[in-house]
């Protein structure tokens, strides 16, 4: 089989596997078989770059950041929804769509498809002979921004519809981001230090605008298609065939979609939709009610802003008033203490809620909070409830304004608040109340997931004075445990069992573990990927650090000073001594490349920087962001300015881009 063949195969190949784990849930063949067929696709398209197809695989990474994003007319408006919030408005809706029909008083009803209303953002993608060629953001309805680049970075979207289709096909729908994968997106944002996103629409919408694709690309966004522009054009029915359709040419469509033969089958829907709504893993707001038939959608036809023949119930709203009883002061892992509302009980979406988040200090003088206020709480699906402004005509006089400790609610050391950070912090490395989450997120699945030690245990175990610290956990005996409250044998064997497992973890998983300011699974990968060993991980410099990619100024300062602080090297010690082993990361695949580390200075011409840093990296080499001791090669493009000299000086091996194309053998 020629290349050209072959690369063909391997288009149909991983575009059928992408199809059946992303929009089927269902692949037929293991991760890694994946990534071979990929890295064979990503090999022939190196040799002959002039193959690479808008729809290839390789495509879904995010290219050149744009300056601007463009603005695209939408060929047919893309309208918003009325809302109902009760039955008697969705009954209005019928009788209302019915009369406008002239329908006999006796036949009131018309057969409806109803959908989950996703909380995301609607998007249009324009397939031109089944090639996805442009994507855009609603925008005002009429012209919205153009996010093709952004789009194709989501893996439910297909870059080619799953069967031939000439000609030109506008499929809309939602994009947006599950419950966990907003759980995990924020831990990051928190971990770099930004702001965390209010809500999984925010950060849906927030991770769409980027300008730079390949932060699109990191970001866990999911789409559902609900509608075509023009169903019209493709002879079908109605809204079941057109998600037949879609489904039909590959598009995900929510499985949770279906037909109502009448009004009591959509309150039946409905009733069964808001139950089940905790359980899905995406957030939803109601429930799109839409006529089925398509002749009936014309004759009822749009109003300015929404189409008579579709109304979006909505689920009753999660906000209420309560009082603002007090606040709690928590200390968390790293000793930054966070207030915590204490509230008058209050239902909020089927909810009893007696807590809400407040943030920081910040947040709380933004909000201007006093003891005895009446305030707007919210929950957002199982987003932590929170306060969303003071409603202070309500004010008492002589309110006492929210203050922030001075000293640690845990161990009364003094709190300080570092220049640039929101958070006040305790900076007691021996504070119990750190310690207790040290030792909690040590054992979580954040860490080295040691199951039987939750934070409930964790505290009955500190409070019996069993353990202060985490290398006392793995001296635990089991008949230490067997005799405290609610254990017996078997759950002390279990759980010292499971300690015993957790004495090898890897490299990654153990820094992540213990927990060291701003690194978390993201930064403790890449250190992994560097270091050779937790030996050569603690030596290591904040500029070494620093130079390695993904790792910032901060996180740097923050794991050279853990290593070089006391409390750091006598946990290790400790840890050691109580027979914990880092296993070591597997030895790398020689590349042409292996062994050196190469920085890139100045605009390169044959290649982009991305394109370069990743070269580097399928062969073998490390990339680093500034000359340091470790450096290799210092690639240098046009107008290279002080890393260049920075190179000279520490007499650094300096290649053209030519010779480092030379040396990877292009
Ligand atoms: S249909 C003319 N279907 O809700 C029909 N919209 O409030 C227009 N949405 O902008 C939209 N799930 O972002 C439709 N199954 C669904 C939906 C849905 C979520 C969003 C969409 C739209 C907004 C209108």
């Amino acid at each position: 089989m020629s290349s050209s063949e072959r690369l063909a195969e391997l288009h149909s190949l991983l575009h059928e596997h992408a199809y059946r784990y992303y929009v089927l849930d269902a692949p037929t063949i293991a991760d890694g078989e994946y990534d071979r067929l990929f890295q064979e696709l990503l090999a022939i398209e190196r040799e002959h770059p002039e193959w690479v197809t808008p729809d290839s695989p390789s495509q879904r990474v995010g290219g050149a950041v744009l300056p601007a994003f463009k603005q695209v007319a939408h060929r047919l408006p893309m309208l918003s929804l009325d809302n109902a919030f009760n039955e008697g408005e969705i009954f209005d809706f019928i009788s209302r769509a019915t009369k406008f029909l002239q329908y006999d008083e006796k036949i009131a009803d018309i057969a409806c498809v109803v959908e989950p209303k996703l909380d995301g953002l609607a998007v249009e993608l324009v397939y031109i002979d089944g090639l996805l060629a442009e994507g855009a953001t609603r925008g005002d309805g009429l012209v919205g921004e153009e996010i093709t680049a952004q789009l194709k970075t989501i893996h439910d979207i297909p870059l080619r519809l799953r069967q031939p289709l000439a000609g030109r096909l506008e499929a809309r729908g939602e994009v947006f981001i599950g419950k966990e994968g907003f759980k995990r997106l924020n831990r990051q944002q928190e971990e770099a230090g930004k702001e965390a996103f209010a809500n999984p629409r925010n950060a849906a919408a927030g991770s769409l605008r980027q300008l730079d694709a390949s932060v699109t690309a990191s970001r866990p966004l999911r789409f559902f298609a609900y509608a075509l522009a023009d169903p019209g054009q493709f002879d079908l029915s109605g809204q079941t065939a057109a998600l037949a359709f879609l489904k039909q040419y590959g598009l995900p469509v929510n499985p949770l979609s279906r037909p109502c033969r009448d009004t009591a089958e959509v309150v039946a829907a409905f009733d069964d939709l808001a139950a089940r709504r905790d359980d899905l893993p995406y957030e939803i707001d109601g429930m799109v009610v839409k006529v089925d038939d398509l002749a009936l959608q014309r004759r009822l036809g749009d109003k300015s802003r929404s189409p008579r023949w579709a109304v979006a119930w909505k689920f009753p709203a999660s906000q209420a008033t309560t009082i603002l009883t007090g606040v709690e002061f928590q200390v968390g892992r790293t000793g930054a203490v966070t207030p915590v509302a204490v509230l008058e009980t209050v239902a909020l979406g089927g909810v009893a809620v007696s807590r809400a988040s407040l943030h920081n200090e910040d947040e709380i003088r933004r909000k201007d909070l006093h003891l005895g206020d009446t305030v707007l709480v919210q929950r957002a699906g199982d987003v932590i409830p929170e306060i969303v402004k003071v409603i202070t005509e309500k004010r008492r006089k002589n309110a006492e304004p929210v203050r922030m400790p001075t000293v640690c609610p845990s161990c009364q050391a003094k709190l300080a608040r570092e220049q640039g950070e929101a958070a006040l912090r305790c900076g007691n490395p021996l504070c119990p109340a750190q310690r207790r989450r040290q030792l909690a997120h040590f054992t979580s699945k954040a860490g080295l997931d040691i199951e039987g030690l939750g934070e409930k245990s964790i505290d009955q175990l500190m409070t019996a004075g069993l353990v202060a610290g985490i290398a006392d956990l793995y001296r635990l005996k089991p008949e230490q445990l067997a005799v405290l409250d609610g254990w017996g044998e078997k759950s002390a064997a279990n759980v010292t069992t499971a300690i015993e497992a957790a004495k090898q973890p890897s490299l990654g998983r153990f820094i992540a573990a213990i927990g060291i300011r701003h690194v978390g699974e993201v930064t403790a990968l890449a250190l992994e990927s560097h270091f050779a060993g937790l030996d050569e991980l603690a030596a290591a410099g904040k500029d070494e650090l620093m130079a390695i990619d993904g790792i910032g100024a901060e996180a740097a300062a923050s794991i050279s000073d853990f290593f070089a602080r006391g409390d750091g090297r006598t946990l290790l010690a400790e840890l050691r001594a109580a027979g914990l082993v880092v296993r070591l990361p597997p030895v790398k695949t020689a590349g042409a490349l292996s062994g050196m580390t190469v920085v890139f200075t100045g605009s390169l011409s044959r290649l982009g920087r991305d394109e370069a840093k990743k070269l580097v990296k399928e062969h073998g080499g490390q990339i680093a962001s500034d000359v340091t001791q470790k450096v290799t090669h210092v690639v240098v493009g046009d107008k290279a300015g002080g890393k260049l000299n920075k190179a000279r000086e520490l007499g650094k091996k300096i290649v053209s881009e030519e010779e480092f194309l030379q040396l990877i053998g292009r």
